[in-house]
Formats: C-alpha cells, structure tokens, sequence
C-alpha cells in the first residue's frame, strides 16, 4: 500500500471522498491514509479527517514567508514516511524547495482543465466564460502553478447549469468519484 498524506485548507470534501474510497473502494489495499495535514488549524476537514480516525496536523502558514514555512513542512514531515502527498483544496503554491524534495510524488486536483486556467476561482471562470463543458484536471505538481504534467482529465457537463453554485455541485460531484479513480490508477501501477 501507498503511504498518503493529504494536505488541505478548507472543508476538505475531496478529502472525505478519498478517505471513504481508502476504506470501502477504489483505494482500498491500494493506499493508506496516514496523515492529513493543514497549513489553516481551522480547517474544518480536520474534524473530520479526526472522525475517520485519521492523525492531523497543522502548521499555521499565515504571515510566514513561503519558503520558510515550506521548510517547516519539510521538517515536519521527516517524522513520516510518504509514498504521495495527495493535494486536497490546499491553497497554496508550493516553493521549489518543496517540490523538490518531493519530487514527481505531490499530486494536484485542479477544478478546470490546466491547459485553460490556471490558479483560483476555476468556477467562477467556467461560469463567467459561459462554458457548456468543463474540465477537471488531476496533475503531477512541478515548480510552477497548475503547469505539471497532466495524468487525467474528466468533463463536467454544464448544460443547463444557472448558478455559479449549480457549476461547483455538478463539478464536485465528478471530483469526488475522479480524484480516488485517478489515485489508484497511478498508487497500482
Ligand atoms: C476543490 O474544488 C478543489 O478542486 C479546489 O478547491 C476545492 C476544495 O474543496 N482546488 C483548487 O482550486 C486548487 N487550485 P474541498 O476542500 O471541499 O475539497
């Protein structure tokens, strides 16, 4: 089994999916979760990463220089053994000292297709281009934002979606299934 720490800033639903398919689904016997971590203490997806009986921690990022508090990540991390750090709605782009020392094991979900948009708000963009398609977009993570090299892709189709709020329900719900599908496609390989 793949070793995983899952690294979130905010509610932490992909998370939640991933922990679900870690004990009853795609991810079962393929990883195991050992580590949920925040660079926000007051992410909610710690209450309940702490519900599935998996071990957080935080370290809070606010006011610290991002190379700096990578480095603290970094160290922090000596204490574990990872196989794939698994990005989950973590908000924040990673130093190059950071990705290096992780070198083609962080994985990235990205709520359009990278090649389009890059960054934050990608449903606000889907819904301000009016799109009748979107994408999601699971990638390896390199030294730049959103540019790492793509492993899958999966449409979102937005006909008939009104509100920016109908985009994100219609995106998460693919986001949910495709982020465990597309982790134990490369945690078996
Ligand atoms: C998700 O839509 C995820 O794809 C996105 O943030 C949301 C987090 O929700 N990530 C990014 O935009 C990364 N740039 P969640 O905390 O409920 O999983």
């Amino acid at each position: 089994m793949k070793k995983i720490a899952i690294f979130i800033s905010g509610r932490g639903s992909n998370m939640k999916a991933i922990l679900e398919q870690c004990n009853n689904g795609v991810l079962q016997n393929v990883a195991q979760p050992i580590l949920v971590f925040s660079n926000n203490p007051e992410a909610a997806g710690l209450e309940t990463a702490k519900s599935y009986g998996i071990p957080t921690a935080s370290i809070p990022s606010k006011g610290k220089k991002r190379v700096a508090f990578d480095q603290e990540v970094i160290d922090f991390l000596e204490n574990y053994d990872i196989d794939y750090i698994v990005l989950a709605g973590y908000m924040r782009v990673l130093s190059k000292r950071f990705v290096q020392a992780f070198k083609n094991k962080i994985i990235n979900i990205h709520p359009a297709d990278t090649h389009q948009h890059k960054g934050l708000h990608a449903y606000e963009w889907a819904y301000n281009s009016n799109l009748k398609h979107t994408k999601i977009t699971v990638h390896y993570v390199d030294e730049g934002v959103d540019t790492g090299n793509i492993i899958a892709q999966a449409v979102v189709n937005l006909e008939g979606a009104k509100t920016l709020e109908d985009i994100e329900k219609r995106g998460l719900a693919v986001e949910h299934r495709f982020y465990s599908q597309t982790l134990a496609e490369v945690m078996k390989a």
